[in-house]
């Protein structure tokens, strides 16, 4: 039988070229060795949005139409959003029981996001519990597998905690220990080389227009000590060059070359990475264009996926409610 996983994405914004290298293509790879769940995660993008919540399932079918024109298949994978299944919610509350406080206080990515969104109040009882509706998103499926960044790896430690206290407590094993597949995604720096963030806005979205892109590109900054055409270039601290080396590894023998050589100038090299980005997102942009004139093709999708997801759920929530009330 095949593994089962589980991975979200939280819809707080477009998605981007960090999201396709970072996450989208190992959707895709696994879809044939896997059985998996894809799921928006609204509820977790609540915690840290409450304050502007409007957008976020716009950006939920937004993000599901990029998954699928990035090639993840709603045929061969349940695609659906955490909300249409109440079950996340109601196994997040047993699982509130039995999770003492000071495995979440001392998460270091609570820690870390609490000082990065100072400004966003995510200073709440809900925020806190981060990682317990993450567990309870995996375990509803049983999953057993899940694909991280290694930012995620101590949600998942408190995960297969948790799990293991669930079956201590109530003295019956009914969830596999999920584990981590720890995904070696390329970092991908911003256009200004810093981080990639939405608060940045120094990324390429994934339905960014091509000239766009092309105009984008162009900004990027290079090796700063190659001020004239005819200066050696450092292609190791040149950002341009770390996107050929993730979106166009065969040519970047040559780039590393040519420009250490001074045989070619950045404003070149930048011209020939646009092409590049643009030709790999041609075939996104087709799809998305597609899917996007025909809504309902993606509200079946949907449905479907809730539909599977949620008789999954339904039977594991009986299997909890015996085991935690005894009814
Ligand atoms: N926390 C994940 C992120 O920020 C999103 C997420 C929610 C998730 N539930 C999940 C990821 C379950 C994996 C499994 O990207
Ligand atoms: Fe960077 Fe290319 Fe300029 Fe070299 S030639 S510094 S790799 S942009």
């Amino acid at each position: 039988m095949k593994g089962r996983i589980l991975s979200g994405m939280r819809p707080t914004g477009q998605l981007h070229l960090g999201h396709l290298v970072g996450a989208l293509q190992n959707w895709v790879n696994m879809q044939n060795e896997y059985e998996c769940f894809y799921m928006v995660a609204d509820w977790h993008a609540l915690m840290s949005e409450y304050n502007n919540s409007e957008n976020i399932s716009k950006f939920g079918v937004d993000n599901v139409i990029d998954w699928i024109a990035c090639g993840v298949d709603p045929e061969k994978n349940t695609i659906f959003i955490q909300s249409a299944v109440p079950e996340h919610t109601e196994l997040h509350m047993v699982l509130s029981c039995i999770t003492p406080l000071g495995w979440l206080e001392r998460c270091p990515t609570y820690k870390e996001q609490l000082k990065e969104l100072e400004q966003k109040e995510i200073n709440t009882y809900a925020f806190l519990g981060y990682p317990v509706l993450q567990t309870a998103d995996i375990i509803l499926y049983k999953a057993n597998v899940v694909p991280v960044g290694e930012d995620q790896l101590p949600h998942l430690e408190l995960a297969r905690e948790i799990v293991r206290r669930f079956h201590f407590i109530f003295k019956r094993e009914i969830f596999p220990e999920p584990a981590a597949k720890l995904t070696q995604a390329p970092r991908l720096l911003g256009l200004d080389s810093r981080k990639m963030s939405k608060s940045y806005g120094n990324y390429i979205s994934l339905s960014e227009k091509p000239e766009d892109v092309r105009k984008k590109i162009m900004t990027m900054i290079t090796d700063p000590a190659r001020i004239k055409r005819t200066d050696k270039g450092h292609p190791d601290v040149c950002n341009v060059f770390s996107y050929y080396k993730i979106f166009a590894p065969e040519k970047s023998a040559g780039v590393e070359i040519a420009c250490k050589e001074a045989q070619i100038g950045c404003t070149d090299c930048k011209k020939n990475l646009a092409d590049i980005i643009i030709s790999i997102l041609q075939p996104v942009y087709e799809k998305r264009r597609k899917l996007t004139e025909n809504p309902e093709k993606i509200h079946e999708i949907l449905r479907n996926g809730a539909d599977k997801a949620r008789k999954i759920a339904i039977e594991t929530m009986k299997e909890v409610r015996y085991t935690a009330l005894g009814k």
